[in-house]
């Protein structure tokens, strides 16, 4: 059976007699977190309402100081999830792990995100001095850049197409991994291991 949400379920007990302390505790809990709910905060996390009830968002809401923390917030997001797509095909394709059947969304999605790869860059904001990310060499060599990007769209293209046609993968994935590893090597500085 599907979970009630927080209301339904409050409502449903509400007629009966409750009976026992403990009881009366989760629904005095229940209605304290509905109220709150409504405020959308409890302690400065914000609450999601849904239809599992009224959800507390531990790692909510985020504070950034400018708009700068906000462009390298979203870009190094939006980087994991060209890692993961690599390296859930990766799992399957070099290490053995029984998911074949994900392959192709995930090429399909690297393939995608690669056309928005130079939109990813086009904010100029390079990592604060003294830290790791991006480099400003991006938007100081920006046909270098460019070639970078170019290079990876095709790769991730010759990917998606081998998965269409069920041929071997090994090869195209190397050949993106390489993509990968040559724009980092010019353009990006790694954080401290
Ligand atoms: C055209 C250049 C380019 C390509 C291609 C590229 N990256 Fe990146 N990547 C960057 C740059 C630049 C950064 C640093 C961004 C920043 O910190 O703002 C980065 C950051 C990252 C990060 C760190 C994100 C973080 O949380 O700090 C990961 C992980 C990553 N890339 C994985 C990959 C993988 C995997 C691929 C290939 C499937 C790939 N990248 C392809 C340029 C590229």
């Amino acid at each position: 059976m599907p979970k009630k949400s927080a209301q339904a379920s409050l409502s449903a007990f509400l007629p009966l007699d409750l009976g026992g302390l403990f009881m009366r505790g989760i629904v005095a809990s229940l209605i304290l977190l509905g109220a709150l709910g409504a405020i959308g905060q409890v302690h400065g996390h914000e609450v999601v309402d849904g239809p599992f009830g009224a959800i507390v968002d531990h790692q909510k809401p985020f504070s950034f100081r400018s708009d700068d923390e906000r462009v390298r917030y979203a870009r190094q997001q939006q980087m994991r999830a060209f890692s993961a797509h690599f390296r859930t095909i990766e799992a399957s394709v070099k290490y053995g792990a029984p998911f074949d059947g994900l392959i192709a969304a995930n090429a399909a999605s690297l393939e995608n995100l690669g056309q928005g790869l130079a939109e990813l860059f086009r904010p100029e904001v390079p990592m604060e001095s003294g830290r790791h990310g991006a480099k400003s060499d991006i938007w100081s060599e920006p046909s270098r850049f460019a070639l970078h990007v170019k290079g990876f769209q095709a790769a991730a293209s010759n990917l998606r197409q081998a998965t269409n046609d069920r041929v071997p993968l090994a090869a195209p994935l190397q050949a993106m991994r390489h993509q990968c590893l040559a724009c980092h090597q010019s353009f990006r500085v790694f954080a401290p291991r």
